[in-house]
Protein backbone atom coordinates (compact mmCIF):
# COMPACT_ATOMS: atom_id res chain seq x y z
CA UNK A 1 0.00 0.00 0.00
CA UNK A 2 1.87 3.18 -1.08
CA UNK A 3 2.20 6.10 1.04
CA UNK A 4 0.77 9.63 0.85
CA UNK A 5 0.14 8.20 -2.93
CA UNK A 6 -1.87 10.58 -4.17
CA UNK A 7 -0.46 13.69 -2.48
CA UNK A 8 3.02 12.27 -3.40
CA UNK A 9 2.51 11.93 -6.81
CA UNK A 10 0.30 15.07 -7.57
CA UNK A 11 3.13 17.43 -5.95
CA UNK A 12 5.61 15.68 -8.72
CA UNK A 13 3.90 15.13 -11.75
CA UNK A 14 3.94 18.42 -13.43
CA UNK A 15 4.51 17.74 -17.03
CA UNK A 16 3.60 14.42 -18.63
CA UNK A 17 6.10 14.90 -21.49
CA UNK A 18 8.96 14.98 -18.46
CA UNK A 19 11.81 12.78 -17.30
CA UNK A 20 11.13 11.30 -13.92
CA UNK A 21 13.09 9.59 -11.18
CA UNK A 22 11.62 7.52 -8.58
CA UNK A 23 14.19 6.96 -6.43
CA UNK A 24 12.97 3.89 -4.61
CA UNK A 25 10.79 1.25 -6.67
CA UNK A 26 9.96 -1.10 -3.90
CA UNK A 27 6.91 -2.55 -4.47
CA UNK A 28 6.30 0.35 -7.42
CA UNK A 29 3.14 1.70 -5.83
CA UNK A 30 4.10 5.13 -6.59
CA UNK A 31 6.03 4.31 -10.05
CA UNK A 32 2.69 2.90 -11.44
CA UNK A 33 1.24 5.86 -10.18
CA UNK A 34 3.92 8.20 -12.49
CA UNK A 35 3.79 6.07 -15.04
CA UNK A 36 -0.27 6.33 -15.57
CA UNK A 37 0.46 10.17 -15.41
CA UNK A 38 2.76 10.10 -18.79
CA UNK A 39 1.99 11.32 -21.89
CA UNK A 40 3.66 8.60 -24.72
CA UNK A 41 6.68 11.35 -24.40
CA UNK A 42 7.43 11.47 -20.66
CA UNK A 43 10.11 8.74 -19.05
CA UNK A 44 10.15 7.37 -15.78
CA UNK A 45 13.25 5.43 -14.48
CA UNK A 46 12.55 3.91 -11.21
CA UNK A 47 15.60 2.67 -8.36
CA UNK A 48 16.07 0.08 -6.50
CA UNK A 49 19.13 -1.57 -4.97
CA UNK A 50 17.07 -4.56 -4.17
CA UNK A 51 17.28 -7.57 -6.62
CA UNK A 52 13.50 -8.58 -5.14
CA UNK A 53 12.23 -5.44 -6.08
CA UNK A 54 12.88 -6.40 -9.77
CA UNK A 55 9.37 -8.75 -9.24
CA UNK A 56 7.37 -5.86 -9.60
CA UNK A 57 8.50 -5.00 -12.93
CA UNK A 58 6.10 -2.30 -14.84
CA UNK A 59 5.88 -3.60 -18.36
CA UNK A 60 5.54 0.01 -20.21
CA UNK A 61 7.78 1.89 -22.70
CA UNK A 62 7.97 4.77 -20.74
CA UNK A 63 9.16 2.72 -17.90
CA UNK A 64 13.35 1.83 -17.11
CA UNK A 65 13.66 0.04 -13.84
CA UNK A 66 17.53 0.66 -12.69
CA UNK A 67 18.87 -1.89 -10.33
CA UNK A 68 21.17 0.18 -8.37
CA UNK A 69 21.81 2.25 -5.35
CA UNK A 70 20.42 5.56 -5.69
CA UNK A 71 23.44 7.40 -4.28
CA UNK A 72 24.71 7.28 -7.35
CA UNK A 73 21.17 8.78 -9.15
CA UNK A 74 23.14 11.87 -10.92
CA UNK A 75 25.75 9.59 -12.93
CA UNK A 76 23.17 6.63 -13.79
CA UNK A 77 20.87 9.29 -15.15
CA UNK A 78 23.49 11.16 -17.52
CA UNK A 79 24.25 7.26 -18.47
CA UNK A 80 20.69 7.44 -19.65
CA UNK A 81 21.23 10.75 -21.51
CA UNK A 82 19.81 13.16 -18.63
CA UNK A 83 21.81 15.90 -17.24
CA UNK A 84 18.70 17.13 -15.65
CA UNK A 85 15.55 15.94 -14.94
CA UNK A 86 11.52 17.32 -13.98
CA UNK A 87 11.18 15.43 -10.82
CA UNK A 88 12.45 12.78 -8.06
CA UNK A 89 10.87 10.84 -5.73
CA UNK A 90 11.73 8.62 -2.78
CA UNK A 91 9.96 6.94 -0.24
CA UNK A 92 12.78 6.10 2.23
CA UNK A 93 13.54 3.19 4.12
CA UNK A 94 13.22 -0.71 3.93
CA UNK A 95 9.63 -1.74 2.21
CA UNK A 96 6.64 -4.14 3.76
CA UNK A 97 8.64 -7.25 1.42
CA UNK A 98 11.83 -6.80 4.08
CA UNK A 99 9.62 -6.58 7.08
CA UNK A 100 7.65 -9.72 5.85
CA UNK A 101 10.56 -11.85 4.57
CA UNK A 102 12.06 -14.04 7.56
CA UNK A 103 15.32 -14.95 5.83
CA UNK A 104 15.95 -11.26 5.34
CA UNK A 105 16.33 -9.95 9.38
CA UNK A 106 14.56 -6.75 9.31
CA UNK A 107 12.05 -7.60 12.00
CA UNK A 108 11.99 -9.40 15.46
CA UNK A 109 8.50 -11.21 14.56
CA UNK A 110 10.48 -13.47 12.97
CA UNK A 111 13.52 -15.39 13.72
CA UNK A 112 16.16 -16.35 10.89
CA UNK A 113 20.02 -14.80 10.21
CA UNK A 114 20.70 -11.22 11.47
CA UNK A 115 21.55 -9.94 7.85
CA UNK A 116 19.30 -6.50 6.75
CA UNK A 117 21.23 -5.72 3.55
CA UNK A 118 19.00 -4.34 1.20
CA UNK A 119 21.17 -5.09 -1.62
CA UNK A 120 21.98 -8.84 -0.79
CA UNK A 121 25.06 -9.10 -2.95
CA UNK A 122 27.49 -6.68 -1.49
CA UNK A 123 28.82 -5.08 2.02
CA UNK A 124 28.42 -6.52 5.63
CA UNK A 125 25.79 -8.29 7.26
CA UNK A 126 24.22 -6.86 10.79
CA UNK A 127 26.02 -10.13 12.08
CA UNK A 128 28.83 -8.27 11.05
CA UNK A 129 28.54 -5.28 12.68
CA UNK A 130 27.63 -6.89 15.82
CA UNK A 131 30.46 -9.46 16.01
CA UNK A 132 32.87 -7.34 14.84
CA UNK A 133 32.49 -3.83 16.33
CA UNK A 134 34.58 -2.49 18.95
CA UNK A 135 32.19 -1.64 21.80
CA UNK A 136 32.14 2.29 21.47
CA UNK A 137 31.30 1.87 17.53
CA UNK A 138 28.13 -0.07 18.84
CA UNK A 139 27.23 2.54 21.20
CA UNK A 140 27.38 5.20 18.97
CA UNK A 141 25.46 3.88 16.86
CA UNK A 142 23.18 2.91 18.77
CA UNK A 143 23.07 6.86 19.97
CA UNK A 144 23.14 8.21 16.82
CA UNK A 145 20.98 5.85 14.68
CA UNK A 146 17.95 4.87 17.15
CA UNK A 147 18.46 8.12 19.61
CA UNK A 148 18.69 5.12 22.28
CA UNK A 149 19.79 6.66 25.92
CA UNK A 150 20.80 3.00 26.38
CA UNK A 151 23.37 2.85 23.59
CA UNK A 152 26.73 2.48 26.11
CA UNK A 153 24.53 -0.17 27.82
CA UNK A 154 22.95 -2.17 24.77
CA UNK A 155 26.74 -2.10 23.00
CA UNK A 156 28.00 -3.85 26.56
CA UNK A 157 25.33 -6.44 26.41
CA UNK A 158 26.11 -7.12 23.18
CA UNK A 159 30.12 -7.77 23.64
CA UNK A 160 29.78 -9.84 26.77
CA UNK A 161 27.56 -12.17 24.46
CA UNK A 162 29.92 -12.56 21.29
CA UNK A 163 32.32 -13.79 24.14
CA UNK A 164 30.67 -16.84 24.46
CA UNK A 165 28.94 -17.17 20.89
CA UNK A 166 28.95 -15.85 17.57
CA UNK A 167 25.33 -13.62 17.20
CA UNK A 168 24.08 -14.95 14.11
CA UNK A 169 20.18 -14.91 14.61
CA UNK A 170 17.52 -12.56 15.12
CA UNK A 171 16.28 -14.46 18.32
CA UNK A 172 20.25 -14.07 19.62
CA UNK A 173 20.10 -10.37 19.30
CA UNK A 174 17.08 -10.20 20.59
CA UNK A 175 17.63 -12.41 23.90
CA UNK A 176 20.82 -10.08 24.05
CA UNK A 177 19.30 -6.61 24.30
CA UNK A 178 15.86 -7.48 25.96
CA UNK A 179 17.26 -7.27 29.54
CA UNK A 180 18.52 -3.95 28.98
CA UNK A 181 15.18 -2.33 27.04
CA UNK A 182 12.83 -1.34 29.89
CA UNK A 183 9.75 -3.95 29.25
CA UNK A 184 7.68 -0.82 29.34
CA UNK A 185 9.38 0.59 25.80
CA UNK A 186 9.97 -2.76 24.92
CA UNK A 187 8.31 -2.75 21.20
CA UNK A 188 9.45 0.82 20.14
CA UNK A 189 13.29 0.57 21.65
CA UNK A 190 13.59 -2.81 20.36
CA UNK A 191 12.49 -1.53 16.68
CA UNK A 192 14.88 1.06 17.26
CA UNK A 193 18.01 -1.43 17.72
CA UNK A 194 16.93 -2.84 14.39
CA UNK A 195 16.00 0.56 12.81
CA UNK A 196 19.88 1.65 13.85
CA UNK A 197 21.62 -1.57 13.06
CA UNK A 198 19.72 -1.39 9.19
CA UNK A 199 20.97 2.11 8.64
CA UNK A 200 24.55 1.25 9.91
CA UNK A 201 24.33 -1.80 7.28
CA UNK A 202 23.18 -0.52 4.30
CA UNK A 203 24.87 3.37 5.11
CA UNK A 204 21.71 4.81 5.35
CA UNK A 205 22.77 8.33 6.22
CA UNK A 206 25.93 8.65 3.93
CA UNK A 207 23.63 7.43 0.28
CA UNK A 208 20.88 9.51 1.35
CA UNK A 209 23.06 12.95 1.73
CA UNK A 210 24.82 12.00 -1.99
CA UNK A 211 21.29 11.25 -2.82
CA UNK A 212 20.15 14.30 -1.75
CA UNK A 213 22.61 16.96 -2.73
CA UNK A 214 22.86 15.58 -6.08
CA UNK A 215 19.25 16.78 -6.93
CA UNK A 216 20.41 20.22 -6.92
CA UNK A 217 22.13 19.65 -9.76
CA UNK A 218 19.99 17.25 -11.42
CA UNK A 219 16.36 19.09 -11.03
CA UNK A 220 15.69 21.16 -13.80
CA UNK A 221 14.02 24.65 -12.76
CA UNK A 222 10.76 24.22 -11.71
CA UNK A 223 11.30 20.79 -11.43
CA UNK A 224 10.32 19.12 -7.74
CA UNK A 225 11.79 17.01 -4.83
CA UNK A 226 8.91 15.00 -3.31
CA UNK A 227 10.45 13.20 -0.20
CA UNK A 228 8.57 10.72 2.15
CA UNK A 229 10.55 9.97 5.33
CA UNK A 230 9.84 7.35 8.46
CA UNK A 231 11.78 9.13 11.30
CA UNK A 232 13.30 12.23 12.50
CA UNK A 233 17.10 11.67 11.40
CA UNK A 234 15.70 11.30 7.45
CA UNK A 235 13.48 14.42 8.08
CA UNK A 236 15.65 16.85 9.58
CA UNK A 237 18.43 15.79 6.56
CA UNK A 238 15.68 16.64 3.57
CA UNK A 239 14.48 19.53 5.36
CA UNK A 240 17.80 21.09 6.07
CA UNK A 241 18.58 19.89 2.37
CA UNK A 242 15.10 21.70 0.76
CA UNK A 243 15.87 24.80 3.25
CA UNK A 244 19.23 25.60 2.12
CA UNK A 245 20.48 22.69 -0.52
CA UNK A 246 22.95 20.87 1.58
CA UNK A 247 22.14 18.62 4.69
CA UNK A 248 24.29 21.00 7.50
CA UNK A 249 21.10 23.34 6.52
CA UNK A 250 23.68 26.38 6.21
CA UNK A 251 22.78 28.94 3.73
CA UNK A 252 25.17 29.87 1.57
CA UNK A 253 26.92 33.50 0.40
CA UNK A 254 28.24 34.73 -2.20
CA UNK A 255 31.38 37.33 -2.54
CA UNK A 256 28.69 39.74 -1.96
CA UNK A 257 26.33 38.29 0.83
CA UNK A 258 24.00 37.13 -1.36
CA UNK A 259 22.44 34.32 -0.06
CA UNK A 260 21.84 31.46 -2.58
CA UNK A 261 18.86 28.89 -1.95
CA UNK A 262 18.78 26.35 -4.84
CA UNK A 263 14.63 25.50 -3.75
CA UNK A 264 11.36 27.28 -2.26
CA UNK A 265 9.48 24.87 -0.29
CA UNK A 266 5.88 23.82 -1.92
CA UNK A 267 3.14 23.70 1.13
CA UNK A 268 4.14 22.63 4.46
CA UNK A 269 5.01 18.84 5.55
CA UNK A 270 2.11 16.54 4.99
CA UNK A 271 1.26 13.32 7.59
CA UNK A 272 -0.74 10.43 6.24
CA UNK A 273 -4.64 11.40 7.61
CA UNK A 274 -6.30 9.11 10.40
CA UNK A 275 -7.82 6.35 7.44
CA UNK A 276 -5.07 6.13 6.08
CA UNK A 277 -2.73 5.60 9.39
CA UNK A 278 -5.82 3.04 10.62
CA UNK A 279 -5.15 1.48 7.01
CA UNK A 280 -1.97 1.07 6.53
CA UNK A 281 0.10 1.48 10.03
CA UNK A 282 3.74 1.92 8.57
CA UNK A 283 2.21 5.13 7.41
CA UNK A 284 1.83 6.27 10.94
CA UNK A 285 5.20 8.13 10.75
CA UNK A 286 5.35 9.00 7.44
CA UNK A 287 6.05 12.86 6.53
CA UNK A 288 6.27 14.21 2.80
CA UNK A 289 7.87 17.39 2.29
CA UNK A 290 7.87 19.07 -1.08
CA UNK A 291 10.15 21.58 -2.78
CA UNK A 292 10.74 23.08 -6.25
CA UNK A 293 14.60 23.93 -8.04
CA UNK A 294 14.88 27.53 -8.39
C1 LIG B 1 9.62 2.27 1.33
S1 LIG B 1 10.15 1.28 0.01
C2 LIG B 1 9.45 2.05 -1.40
C3 LIG B 1 8.06 1.61 -1.65
C4 LIG B 1 7.50 2.14 -2.95
N1 LIG B 1 7.35 3.57 -2.95
C5 LIG B 1 6.20 1.49 -3.29
O1 LIG B 1 5.22 2.20 -3.55
O2 LIG B 1 6.12 0.25 -3.33
C6 LIG B 1 11.83 1.74 -0.15
C7 LIG B 1 12.60 0.97 -1.22
O3 LIG B 1 13.79 1.69 -1.46
C8 LIG B 1 14.87 0.82 -1.60
N2 LIG B 1 16.05 1.55 -1.19
C9 LIG B 1 16.37 2.02 0.04
N3 LIG B 1 17.55 2.65 0.03
C10 LIG B 1 17.99 2.60 -1.26
C11 LIG B 1 19.15 3.09 -1.92
N4 LIG B 1 20.12 3.74 -1.25
N5 LIG B 1 19.26 2.90 -3.25
C12 LIG B 1 18.31 2.24 -3.94
N6 LIG B 1 17.20 1.73 -3.37
C13 LIG B 1 17.03 1.91 -2.05
C14 LIG B 1 14.53 -0.36 -0.71
O4 LIG B 1 15.18 -1.52 -1.18
C15 LIG B 1 13.01 -0.44 -0.82
O5 LIG B 1 12.63 -1.34 -1.81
Amino acid sequence: MPVLLKQSVDGLVADPDGVYVDATFGGGGHSREIVSRLSPKGHLYSFDQDADAMNNMIDDSRFTFVYGNFRYMRNFMRWYGHEKVSGILADLGVSWHHFDDSTRGFSFRFDGPVDMRMNQKEGMSAADVLNDYPEERLAQLFWLYGELQDGRRLAQAIVRRRQNIRLETVSQLVETVRPVIGHEREKKDMAKVFQALRMEVNHEVDALREMLESTVRLLDKGGRLVVITYHSIEDRMVKNLMKSGNIEGQVETDFYGNRSIPFRNVGKPVVPDAAEQAANPRSRSAKLRICERI
